[in-house]
């Protein structure tokens, strides 16, 4: 009798103590679903088989078992949802943010490439972005999330050295984050003293994290994805080093046990792959359903204005057309920085955002004026036009027909663009001389 006894309690010590170190166990067991950059693709094309893995559809389905699985999972990313190298990626931007909406994420980290079409682009979807060492109340800075009495603290570092902004001189007034790690250490270290999870997603290399990150007190590491496939974890010091894959191929799963401290003691990692096989959630169908619409209504309204442009119907002609008869003005507006305006928007990755389009290019938002840099490449930068207004019917007329601005004042022209927001150091009086081409130095 005693013996049995004693063997029951025994058999049960050994099964608890043993569940408490198998990776899944529950209350001290933590399950995290990550996953890295998705770069724009909302979906895979398809074009081959090796390629033909994520897209959000599939992401949803795989998410969605998971959490049936273990309802207490938590689901991250270290961000980089955004691209903007066409035209059309806005848009495909747009309805990424939606779909990942759905997913129902518990952290986003901020990365450069989330930021194309401006923080107002990205915040506008409530999504629960993290950029800790951002100024202003733009993103949250932390976050923290309890789920089965487990608490996991969530933060991001945006890498200030490779800012777009940063070199954009006085011009322009804009937050941007700061290098200063001190917020970031105290905050990881009031974190760390209640027990809680701490989890740092960052572009930077593993190398740098290290020299220019407070990784002591951080559990698990979430570094730059590397191309498509995950690694498999690795532990520097005390910290799990993660690195996702790209273009949403994937996802990763890491179980943890932890220790009465809230210490890693042992994990169990698995890399999700998301083919084919992989049904598409229904419950996306009317979202991807709206998408292609408007991605068809986008392609039709370009082709359209492409076609008008090649039958000449644009009110602009572009610079090129005006150098015959004005080759004086011409030579001196080419060596201007107006001509390069465009370049000026490449150099700091905002070639596709139409808020600043706008002010360097020709004609933006109007009938006939500039698109992008392959359909309407003779409207980009700051041109003739810009300042004198359409002149095709000028040019075709050889200059009896008025240009479209002809009784404009100077000061109107500029102050087209030279806002004090942007160009706070305008004055006419200064600025012209430096672009000046009057008709008599011209002949
Ligand atoms: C085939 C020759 C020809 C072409 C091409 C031409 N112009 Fe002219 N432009 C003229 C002539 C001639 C005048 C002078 C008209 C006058 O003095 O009444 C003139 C005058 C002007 C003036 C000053 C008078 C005004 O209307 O305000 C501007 C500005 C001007 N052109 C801009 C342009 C721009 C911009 C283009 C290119 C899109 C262009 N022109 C192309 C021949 C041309
Ligand atoms: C309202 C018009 C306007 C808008 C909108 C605008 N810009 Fe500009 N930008 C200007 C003007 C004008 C200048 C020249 C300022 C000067 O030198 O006084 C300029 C200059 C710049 C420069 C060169 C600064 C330097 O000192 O080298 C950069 C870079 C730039 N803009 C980027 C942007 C970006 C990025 C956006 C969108 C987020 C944007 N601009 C939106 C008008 C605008
Ligand atoms: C940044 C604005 C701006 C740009 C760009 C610009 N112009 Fe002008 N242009 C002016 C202003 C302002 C005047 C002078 C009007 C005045 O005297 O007040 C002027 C004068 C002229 C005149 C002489 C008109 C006259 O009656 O004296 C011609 C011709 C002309 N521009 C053609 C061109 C051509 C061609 C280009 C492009 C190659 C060009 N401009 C680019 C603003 C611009
Ligand atoms: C369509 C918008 C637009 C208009 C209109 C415009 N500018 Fe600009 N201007 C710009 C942009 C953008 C830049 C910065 C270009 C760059 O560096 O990439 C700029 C730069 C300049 C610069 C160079 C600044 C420097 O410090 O070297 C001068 C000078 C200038 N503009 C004068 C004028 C004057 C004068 C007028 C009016 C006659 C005018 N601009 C009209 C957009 C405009």
């Amino acid at each position: 009798m005693k013996k049995s006894v004693m063997a029951i309690f025994f058999g049960l010590a050994f099964v608890l103590l043993f569940s408490s170190q198998a990776a899944t166990a529950g209350k001290n067991g933590i399950t995290l679903i990550y996953t890295g950059n998705l770069d724009g693709e909302l979906e895979p094309c398809g074009c081959s088989l090796e390629g033909d893995f994520g897209g959000i559809r599939r992401q949803a389905t795989m998410i969605d078992r998971l959490r049936k699985e273990k309802p207490g999972l938590f689901l991250i990313s270290s961000g980089g949802f955004m691209r903007s190298e066409s035209v059309h990626d806005r848009l495909t931007g747009e309805y990424i943010l939606k779909g990942v909406k759905t997913l129902n994420y518990d952290a986003i980290g901020v990365q450069w490439a989330d930021l194309a079409y401006g923080t107002d682009f990205i915040t506008h979807d409530t999504l629960p972005w993290v950029a800790s060492n951002w100024s202003g109340a733009t993103f949250q800075t932390e976050r923290n999330i309890t789920r089965n009495g487990r608490t996991l603290a969530f933060f991001s570092w945006i890498d200030p050295r490779e800012s777009p902004l940063q070199q954009m001189g006085g011009s322009h007034t804009m937050t941007a984050p700061g290098s200063d790690g001190e917020a970031l250490a105290q905050a990881l270290q009031h974190a760390k003293q209640s027990g809680t999870l701490t989890v740092l997603a960052t572009t930077l290399t593993p190398d740098d994290a290290r020299r220019l990150l407070p990784l002591q007190q951080v559990d698990i590491l979430l570094i730059r994805s590397a191309y498509e496939k995950y690694s498999e974890p690795k532990k520097v010091d005390n910290t799990l080093v993660l690195q996702p894959g790209s273009r949403g191929m994937r996802l990763g799963r890491l179980d943890i046990a932890l220790d009465s401290a809230g210490a890693i003691q042992s994990w169990k990692h698995k890399i999700i792959p998301l083919p084919k096989t992989t049904p598409d959630a229904p419950r996306l169908k009317a979202w991807y359903k709206q998408y292609n619409t408007q991605v068809e209504a986008d392609y039709q309204k370009s082709v359209k204005i492409t076609k008008a442009q090649q039958a000449g119907e644009s009110p602009y002609a572009g610079a090129q057309a005006c150098q015959s008869c004005h080759g004086e003005q011409h030579k001196i507006w080419h060596a201007s920085r107006h001509a390069h305006a465009y370049g000026t928007l490449r150099r700091v990755n905002k070639a596709f955002d139409p808020n600043c389009i706008v002010c360097h290019t020709v004609g933006f938002n109007k009938p006939g004026g500039f698109i992008d840099d392959d359909t309407t490449g003779n409207l980009s930068n700051v041109q003739c036009e810009s300042c004198h207004g359409p002149a095709q019917a000028h040019a075709a007329s050889s200059g009896v027909k008025p240009v479209g601005n002809a009784d404009w004042p100077r000061e109107k022209m500029c102050a087209q663009c030279h806002t004090p927001a942007h160009s706070p150091s305008f004055n006419v009086d200064t600025y012209w001389p430096k672009i000046k081409h009057p008709r008599e130095a011209l002949r």
